[in-house]
């Protein structure tokens, strides 16, 4: 029986996508544009079988995400056997570090591959973003542009041809989690944030600005765009109108301050988060090696992962 691998690297957005337009789509109110990281991946195999199932990590998994996705894919592109998948995640979940942009990447690229269809970049990408938005930039090595668009046909990411930016990612996981609000819930909350239209305005002028930032190798204002970007997101969930929270714990607002105090120091260090407690810090390639020093000076119990610009998608044969 026929086998189809693909390799997808997760990425981690420096403009955030944080609201949808249309949630059944996962169409964004915004353009986002991220970083794939080389330490972080999920493999994915599929296989014809007679149910949709999903092994995740060795171990049966709930496929109902997985199965309304081969759905989408099916309707799209004509029905097909109920397939096998088996997902081997290189990505610290337990940690909370988001695995669903590499898990539905690969997911996307194996099964057409599996079908025999080769699609460009750009397709997959659409594809993917039907299970899960962060996924559409996760098809492409290095910087990704997600461009909102209008709808189903026009939204998806692209590449972004970059100099080679000596850039680096403190991947911070910090323990003892709260309890987890899905992204698509902690958006819907956000997008009732009185700030919320303010978010939609900064957000489309941070995009281009973040490109001129990397056309220009700035790091320092890569940095402040991103951070700038990341906490006024955080802002929108703890004012939220309808239920607000925060991923924040107090762990997490101890790293944001030796972020800061890093900074005191003149080094590069701008901190970005997701929809999770966990801290990731830009800097320069030649200054990680210090701040993770730093980071485990002052925080002996956190495992931090130094991350470089990662691949795109990738098969096996
Ligand atoms: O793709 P989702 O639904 O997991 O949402 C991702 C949301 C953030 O990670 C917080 C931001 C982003 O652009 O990746």
């Amino acid at each position: 029986m026929t086998k189809t691998t693909a390799t997808a690297h997760t990425n981690i957005a420096l403009i955030k996508y944080w609201g949808k337009k249309d949630a059944q789509l996962n169409l964004p109110t915004t353009s986002s544009l991220s970083l794939t990281l080389d330490e972080f991946y999920t493999t994915t195999t599929v296989e014809n079988s007679n149910i949709d199932q999903l092994i995740i990590n060795g171990q049966m998994a709930d496929p109902t995400r997985v199965h309304h996705f081969l759905d989408a894919l099916r309707a799209e592109l004509g029905d097909f056997s109920p397939l096998l998948i088996s997902s081997q995640n290189y990505v610290p979940t337990a940690a909370g570090l988001a695995s669903s942009a590499s898990a539905f990447a690969a997911l996307t690229a194996a099964t057409t591959r599996h079908l025999g269809l080769d699609l460009p970049l750009t397709t997959l990408s659409r594809l993917a973003r039907r299970g899960s938005g962060s996924a559409t930039r996760s098809l492409f090595g290095g910087f990704a542009l997600w461009q909102a668009g209008t709808n189903d046909q026009t939204s998806y990411a692209n590449a972004l041809p970059t100099p080679n930016i000596p850039i680096s990612l403190l991947v911070v996981e910090i323990s003892g989690l709260q309890k987890k609000i899905s992204s698509s819930e902690g958006m819907l909350r956000a997008m009732t944030s009185p700030n919320y239209e303010q978010w939609v305005h900064d957000a489309n002028w941070q995009i281009t600005a973040m490109q001129a930032a990397l056309q220009a190798s700035d790091l320092t204002r890569v940095g402040q765009l991103a951070e700038d970007n990341a906490l006024a997101m955080h802002a929108l969930n703890l004012s939220a109108k309808d239920r607000r929270f925060t991923y924040f714990t107090p762990q997490t607002i101890q790293v944001l301050d030796l972020v800061k105090k890093l900074r005191q120091a003149c080094l590069i260090a701008y901190a970005t988060l997701d929809a999770g407690p966990n801290v990731k810090i830009i800097t320069h390639s030649d200054q990680a090696a210090y701040i993770q020093a730093q980071l485990h000076q002052e925080l002996p119990k956190l495992r931090v992962t130094i991350a470089h610009p990662g691949p795109g998608v990738s098969y096996e044969q």
